[in-house]
Parts: structure tokens; sequence; C-alpha cells
């Protein structure tokens, strides 16, 4: 038997427009997935029959980890999956590390990143390694075009590439606002394909995310609270400009607003989450339910993935 556990994520900037090769940005939270395997007469998960179609992620990792005979396997989420706060990366990390440990391997972070990734890609059809290389890692993560300091490691897929790092992140106060809308993450990938395959306007609005992420990156090894939360709030306006935001995630940022240094929607969007930067976390916790939102206090900068038994 073999227990795994990986932590959900934030991205704070640059989700889309680093399934474009621009940079992003993101933190592990303190809400973690948990994913048991043990040997069973016919492969299971939590009590039913393991199916590609209703359980894509943990199938596509069996598939491509697992040599071994038939197995339970049971998974438990501190938090909502499609919520945005990365829970279908969290749970395929969880599943890839646990099974490497019952096979004997040690986790290596790179090689899980990279499966996960690969999976991800599959279950989604596009995707960046954001999710799956911060769930692994853990703490804070940015995403790059090129290789600079914290460089953990490369993932390439078709003609882009990414270079993930380690990013030192001091200790910050994060909201985050679930709309209870699960929204699916492929088909707002594709949306924005679509859309910038066909208009520069697209193409130049992601590429301002991108500038938008490095000075972020900037603001926030200065320590510029202030700065970074106003960049997030730009942020969102162009998220909504590609069409991936939600009435609901723009009314929760909008309540967020007065008592935060910025917010905006966090991950796919099209419903899911967003997130408020700030020094009042109840505050803005209670403008979110009062617009009937569902509020996580969360801290950042958590730990990666790690085998809790082998
Ligand atoms: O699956 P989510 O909601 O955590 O969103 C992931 C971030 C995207 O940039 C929208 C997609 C990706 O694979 O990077």
């Amino acid at each position: 038997m073999a227990v795994a556990s990986a932590p959900g994520k934030i991205i704070v900037l640059g989700e889309h427009a680093v399934v474009f090769g621009q940079p992003a940005l993101a933190l592990a939270i303190n809400l973690r997935i948990s994913c048991r395997v043990r040997p069973s007469k016919g492969f299971l998960l939590n009590g039913t029959s393991l199916s590609e179609r209703t359980h894509p992620y943990i199938f596509s990792s069996v598939q491509r980890a697992w040599p071994g005979g038939p197995l339970d396997i049971e998974t438990s989420s501190g938090f909502p999956t499609g919520s945005g706060m990365g829970s279908s990366a969290a749970v395929t990390v969880a599943c890839l590390a646990a099974l490497s440990s019952a096979v004997g391997k040690g986790m290596e972070e790179k090689d899980i990143a990279s499966q996960a990734f690969e999976v991800e890609s599959q279950v989604q059809g596009r995707a960046s390694p954001i999710d799956t290389s911060v769930s692994t890692h853990g703490r804070g993560i940015l995403v790059a075009s090129k290789p600079g300091e914290g460089f953990l490691w490369h993932i390439q897929k078709d003609t882009r590439e990414w270079f993930v790092h380690h990013c030192e992140v001091p200790q910050l106060s994060f909201v985050v606002g679930y709309t209870g809308i699960n929204a699916p993450t492929g088909p707002l990938v594709a949306k924005v394909k679509r859309y910038s395959d066909h208009t520069t306007f697209a193409r130049d609005i992601i590429k301002e995310i991108g500038q938008l992420t490095v000075e972020g990156v900037r603001r926030l090894r200065a320590n510029d609270v202030q700065g970074l939360g106003e960049l997030m709030t730009r942020d969102h306006k162009l998220l909504a400009i590609l069409g991936v935001s939600h009435p609901r995630l723009d009314k929760l940022v909008q309540a967020s607003l007065p008592y935060s240094y910025g917010a905006k929607m966090t991950g796919a969007g099209g419903g899911g989450s967003m997130i408020a930067l700030t020094d009042s976390p109840e505050k803005v916790a209670q403008a979110i339910r009062m617009k009937g939102g569902t509020p996580f206090l969360v801290r950042t900068g958590e730990p990666g993935v790690r085998i809790d038994q082998g």
C-alpha cells in the first residue's frame, strides 16, 4: 500500500497566456488531495470501477505509470473539484507519486511533474505545465520562456517549451472565492486558442498578460504588495476581455476590491474561483459570502507532493 498527497494552487498571474509560452506565477496552498493505492481484484476508484470516461486523470496516470496488477485507489480532497484550485493536477500528481512509491521507485520531482503534465495535456487536449509543476514542487513556481535563477526543469510539447523555476515568495494573505460553478479547463483553453488564431487583438492581450506577469514577479521580489495587487486586478480585466471570466467571478472580484490590494479570477475561469490579495481576510471572506461565493482563507508557499505512507 502507498499513500501520497499533493497541494492545490492559486495562479497569481499569467493563466491562459502561459499556454502560449508566456510566463506565469503560481503558489501552492494548504489544501491538499490525498491518494492511496493498494492491490485488489479489479481496478477500483473510490469503490467504483475505474473508467476512462469518468476518471480520466487517474485512468491515464495508471496507464502511464503502473506496470502491475489491479489496484484499489482511493482519493480524498480538501477542496472542491473543478474549483480552479488545481484539483485535477493535484489528484494526478498524488496518484503518480503513490504509484511510484508502490513500484518501489524513489520519487523524482522532475519525473512526476513531467508525467503529470503529459496526463493533463492528454485529458485536456492542451495544457501548460504550471498546475502540475506547482503541485509537485510546492511553494512558488515561475514558468518562463528562458532559464533563469531558481531553474528546476524544462518541459516541451510540440513547438512550445517552458522553463520551470522555484520562486521565493514572502508570506502573503490570499482569500479564494469559489463561485460554485465547475467549469472544465479544456474548452476554455480551446476558446482562447480560437480567439488568438483569429485576431491580433487577442494575441496582443496574451502578450500584455506576459509583460504584466514579469512586472508582477519584480514587484513581489521587492515586497511591493500594493503594486502586485494592482497588476492582479489589471490581469483580471484582460482575462475578461479574452472571454474566460464569468459574471459571478466579476461580482466576487468587485466585492473584494474595497478590502484588497487586488483581485482576479484564478485558473481557467468560466466559473471556478477568484483570489484576493489582502490584509483583511475576514472582511474579504464576508464580502464574498454576501455575494453568494464560498471563501477559503488559504496559506501559500506550502510543500509540494509527498509520500505519506510508503
Ligand atoms: O485548470 P485550472 O483551472 O487550474 O487552469 C489552468 C491554467 C490554464 O492556464 C488556464 C491552463 C493551463 O494548462 O495552463
